[in-house]
């Protein structure tokens, strides 16, 4: 079978302000890294979607973005001690 250039399944943004550092090999620390990437435009690449473009946010368009992102943290799910390491639940 022809080779074929890898691509990279959209990961959720499901608490994402506690996920970095961000992307397939952590390259990013932070979500403002994350946003001024995409306003950018991101990087070249042979099959690059034709939906990353570059976006012309001010900067306070960009810090309203990271503030959307921070949003969907859901603490109740994060601190919910059934999710949390075994050996912590209590079964009566
Ligand atoms: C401004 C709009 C966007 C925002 C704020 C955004 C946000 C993010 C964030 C925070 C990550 C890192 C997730 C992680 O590492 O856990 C990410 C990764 C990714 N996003 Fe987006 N995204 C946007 C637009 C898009 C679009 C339009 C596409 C598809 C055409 C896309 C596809 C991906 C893919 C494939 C990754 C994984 C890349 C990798 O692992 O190297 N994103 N995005």
């Amino acid at each position: 079978m022809a080779w074929t250039k890898p691509k990279r399944r959209t990961p959720s943004l499901r608490n994402v302000a506690l996920t970095g550092p961000y992307m397939h090999d952590g390259r990013m620390t932070t979500l403002q890294e994350v946003v001024a990437h995409y306003n950018s435009g991101g990087k070249y690449a042979e099959n690059r979607s034709p939906n990353i473009f570059p976006l012309g946010l001010s900067p306070d368009q960009e810090a309203a973005l990271v503030a959307f992102l921070q949003t969907l943290t859901d603490t109740s799910f994060v601190n919910n001690p059934a999710y949390g390491p075994p050996g912590r639940l209590s079964l009566h």
